[in-house]
């Protein structure tokens, strides 16, 4: 028989959307050595595997855009809050923090927020990126992953305080710590000068700093100074930054904060688009109306309902109003949140119609910016992407599943330059979900938010399976994945 017929996994009778936006199709998949060795009518095909897709879609695997998962892929490499949603690749080290270069030496035993939030043990941390690829290669998660380096985490690993702009040496050494985490396989550099430990930093710094990107033709992404009053001219900022350095800009978690923002996605989202027709720009977004990020003791952080997700200090208080804690402790507010620092908490700050609005514009990616620490996660970290195929996909019709998938892949693997990734097609690599689109959904929610979503029957992580009717299989063939970007 033609060996060219014959295959390790055969997932048979399902509809392929194969995320680049195209109609969805009836077709067979073939899987060999972890590649797509065909698509169509198999019926003369055989494998060693055969798997019943029937009823349901045949996907590329998610590619979460937005991630703070570093430490997550060594310490739970599992990563059943990724793998049950359907998502095959990670990018990490966004929002100025990543898990390297990290100092730990004296008066670095714990590091400030939100360097903080990737929970690392000192014993663990390396100022050398390579350090911490190889430590995932030698021990591989059961996801992907593509690495972003934070600038926060440079400036911690080269300034003595973080409270002050970078010494012109300063910014020299910055500069070749990027380069060595470029060599060693980084995507590219996130910034986020909205936290205390980046505020500081001007433009020009982190341009200076962010000077081999360009050769490198890696990118730059950014949790903005501002979301709020300020949103256009950090948007402004973040356009200058990539323009200065030629490489392309991925706005983080776009949303407008604050009551009298709300709205304000009806000027900021045009703005992107009419940056896009001169530089490349690209934007990701969750789909809730609530953040999640450390705690803030700043007024104008805790305008809404907060709920506390974590607290070093009080963890008796996780999962509760900060209303009733200050209420409790008869403080308030802003004292109560000072009291339960350090920690992270969730904000309900944003309105729907903007979350929707930006959510459904052309370009945006699907990121969760999850935060996998304590019991207490805000729902994305568990929920996201079941949460735009079942939620604002099929029950509110906000767009094709099709557009929802491609959000999630094709347009993911485009701008983060996945070269094999993010489309089903012969020769790409075998990430693969399968989901029921009449039952998928989030179960996670702000009471209970560590819930697997409804409706993932398998996850193929090249081409081994990993997740199965709502049961992980211990597989971990995650890989280290690179950065290619054609002419
Ligand atoms: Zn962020
Ligand atoms: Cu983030």
């Amino acid at each position: 028989m033609n060996p060219d017929h014959h295959h390790d996994l055969l997932l048979t009778g399902g509809t392929v959307i194969d995320g680049t936006r195209a109609p969805r199709r009836r077709a067979d998949v073939a899987i060999r050595q972890g590649r797509i060795s065909a698509i169509g009518d198999l019926a003369m095909h055989q494998a060693d595997r055969v798997i019943d897709a029937t009823g349901g879609i045949v996907a590329p695997g998610f590619i979460d855009a937005h991630t703070h998962d570093d430490q997550a892929l060594r310490t739970q490499p599992d990563m059943d809050f990724k793998v049950s949603q359907g998502v095959t690749t990670v990018i990490t080290g966004n929002c100025g923090v990543s898990a390297a270069p990290l100092p730990s030496g004296p008066g670095w035993e714990s590091l400030p927020m939100p360097l903080s939030l990737l929970d690392i043990p000192p014993e663990q941390r390396s100022l050398h990126f390579a350090d911490y690829l190889d430590a995932l290669r030698r021990t591989p998660a059961a996801v992907n992953m593509a690495p972003l380096v934070g600038h926060t985490s440079l400036r911690a690993s080269t300034m003595s305080r973080l409270d002050r702009p970078a010494s012109a040496e300063e910014i020299q050494h910055m500069q070749r710590l990027l380069d060595e985490c470029l060599q060693a396989g980084a995507i590219g550099l996130s910034t986020g000068t909205f936290y205390p430990p980046a505020q500081e930093a001007s433009m020009q710094e982190i341009i200076e700093v962010g000077r081999p990107l360009t050769a490198h033709r890696a990118l730059y992404t950014t949790h903005m100074r501002n979301e709020g009053d300020q949103i256009m001219a950090s948007l402004q900022e973040s356009f200058d930054i990539g323009l200065a350095l030629n490489v392309p800009v991925v706005i983080s978690h776009h949303k407008l904060r604050g009551q009298d923002n709300f709205g304000r996605s009806q000027v900021t989202l045009p703005f992107i688009r009419d940056r896009m027709r001169h530089q490349c720009v690209s934007l990701d977004c969750y789909p809730y109306d609530a953040s999640s990020t450390m705690i803030h003791a700043d007024p104008v952080m805790l305008t809404g309902r907060v709920l506390i997700a974590t607290s070093q200090p009080h963890p008796e208080c996780e999962g509760r109003d900060l209303d009733d804690i200050a209420r409790d402790w008869g403080v308030d507010r802003v004292e109560a949140a000072r009291r339960l620092q350090p920690g992270s908490a969730i904000y309900f700050l944003m309105d729907e119609q903007d979350v929707q609005r930006i959510l459904a514009f052309d370009d945006t990616m699907v990121g969760s910016d999850g935060i996998p620490l304590g019991e207490r996660p805000h729902p994305r970290l568990w929920g996201t992407f079941a949460r735009v195929l079942g939620h604002y996909s099929r029950d509110i019709g906000l767009f094709p599943l099709e557009t929802a998938i491609w959000k999630m892949t094709g347009l993911t693997a485009h701008h983060f330059g996945l070269a094999d990734r993010g489309r089903l097609a012969v020769g790409m690599a075998a990430d693969v979900v399968v989901f029921d689109p009449a039952t998928v959904r989030d179960r996670a929610t702000y009471d209970a938010p560590q819930q697997t979503a409804q409706g993932i029957h398998w996850v193929l992580v090249n081409g081994e399976v990993t997740w199965q009717h709502g049961v992980h299989c211990a597989t971990r063939a995650g890989q280290v994945l690179r950065r290619s970007v054609s002419q």
